[in-house]
């Protein structure tokens, strides 16, 4: 899981230092990177206990009092994904997604010479950029709260209890 993070990163990155290329190029890595979410959705609901959905998807409200708990600095950890940080996983796999099918829509002999759909696209990838920021913020914040270092976690899947 921690590898497919970290190709995933690699994969978006490509495909922002690609997009300006039309052509294969910019799409297969696309499609690369929507491969990767569609493994990250099977292992949510296969995988290992904190890789499941099921572990850290919570309802909006409770979403809602943990975001209230981080900006008072009273924010439990969790070994999981904390609620915040699960809607934003959430919210980061669903718009990889819909970047690749709005690039692949625009590839379709049925929308073909539109200038919509490329709008469309690019205004996702946006988004996703924006989810991005406020994502790294968000691991920053919580690493500096609980004086634990994330993303060194991340890369060797060692948390301590
Ligand atoms: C293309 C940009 C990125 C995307 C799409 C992305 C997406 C994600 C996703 C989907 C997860 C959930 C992991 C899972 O359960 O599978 C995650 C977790 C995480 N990401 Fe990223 N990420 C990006 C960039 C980064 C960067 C640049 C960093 C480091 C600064 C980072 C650090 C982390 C950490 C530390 C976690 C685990 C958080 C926790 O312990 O709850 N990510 N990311
Ligand atoms: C998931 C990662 C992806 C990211 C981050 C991404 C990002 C971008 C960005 C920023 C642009 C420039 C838009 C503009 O001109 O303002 C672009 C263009 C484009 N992308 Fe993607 N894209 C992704 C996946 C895909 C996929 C899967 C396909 C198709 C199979 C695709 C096809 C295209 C095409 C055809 C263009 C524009 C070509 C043109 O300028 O006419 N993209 N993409």
């Amino acid at each position: 899981m921690r590898l497919l993070h970290w190709l995933l990163v690699v994969s978006i990155g490509a495909a922002w230092a690609t997009s300006d290329t039309i052509g294969p190029v910019h799409e297969w890595i696309g499609y690369a990177a929507a491969a990767i979410v569609g493994a990250r959705l099977l292992w949510g609901f296969t995988g290992s206990t904190h890789a499941r959905f099921g572990d850290f998807v919570a309802p909006p409200r409770t979403v809602v009092i943990y975001l209230r708990q981080i900006a008072a600095g009273s924010a439990p950890r969790h070994l999981g994904h904390n609620p915040a940080g699960g809607a934003m996983v959430l919210a980061l796999l669903a718009c990889v997604g819909l970047v690749a099918v709005s690039g692949w829509a625009t590839t379709t002999e049925l929308l073909w010479g539109y200038a919509w759909p490329v709008r469309v696209h690019a205004a996702l990838a946006w988004l996703l950029v924006g989810l991005i920021v406020f994502h790294v913020a968000g691991v920053l914040l919580a690493s500096w709260q609980h004086r634990e270092n994330l993303v060194k976690a991340m890369i060797t899947g060692v948390k301590r209890d």
